[in-house]
């Protein structure tokens, strides 16, 4: 079921972002972590930071997912050039269908937001995490700027602040969270390693 506005799916399907993605945000959402082995996408939308991190990182397999058929089917065709390297299925973030500890990283890029339930979506997305594994990404805070966009675009959004993120992360087995909050508190950049 779509959760995005027809505003923003259209612009999770562009060119410009795709190549933006690809260009600017995945360096700067990743850093320094290198990806390599069994790697899942939550909320990939049409597939352009997947395509970004296929072509990054040639060790990469990786499951691309989104609760949206219609985003499922536009990275289906995104992704198709990759082979048998991606996988796209229809995966709801709060309720992985994945056994406990199989992936070496978990990807999280603009779409807890758009979860009314992200605090579950961090909880799954560490299970499913092998341990010494990472859950990469970012995303919008709330402010004013972002309140005002997601009221007037219509967007199905919960935003969050930092402390409230901050809460959410406090009881799952992770190391010291790496929380961020970057451009002047519009986003957070967050890395966060199950225990070992
Ligand atoms: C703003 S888009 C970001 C897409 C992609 N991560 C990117 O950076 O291009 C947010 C995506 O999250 C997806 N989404 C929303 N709620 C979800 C949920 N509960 N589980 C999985 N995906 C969800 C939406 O369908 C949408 O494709």
């Amino acid at each position: 079921m779509p959760t995005m506005s027809r505003i923003e799916q259209a612009f999770c399907r562009s060119a410009p972002w795709r190549a933006f993605a690809k260009r600017s945000v995945l360096p700067w959402a990743l850093a320094d972590e290198a990806l390599s082995g069994d790697v899942l996408e939550i909320g990939s939308g049409s597939g352009a930071m997947a395509a970004a991190v296929l072509e990054r990182f040639p060790d990469v397999r990786l499951i691309a997912t989104d609760a949206d058929p219609a985003m499922v089917d536009a990275a289906t065709s995104r992704l198709a050039r990759y082979g048998d390297r991606v996988e796209i299925r229809q995966v709801d973030s709060t309720s992985l269908e994945f056994d406990d500890d199989c992936f070496d990283a978990v990807l999280s890029f603009l779409m807890l937001h758009h979860v009314m339930r992200w605090e579950r979506a961090l909880v799954e997305a560490i299970r499913v995490l092998r341990p010494g594994g990472v859950l990469v990404g970012y995303d919008l805070l709330e402010t004013p700027p972002a309140r005002f966009i997601h009221g007037v675009d219509g967007s199905a959004h919960r935003l969050f602040r930092l402390p409230e993120l901050r809460a959410a992360v406090a009881d799952l087995p992770v190391e010291v969270p790496d929380l961020a909050s970057c451009f002047g508190g519009i986003v957070t950049q967050f890395r966060l390693r199950k225990v070992k």
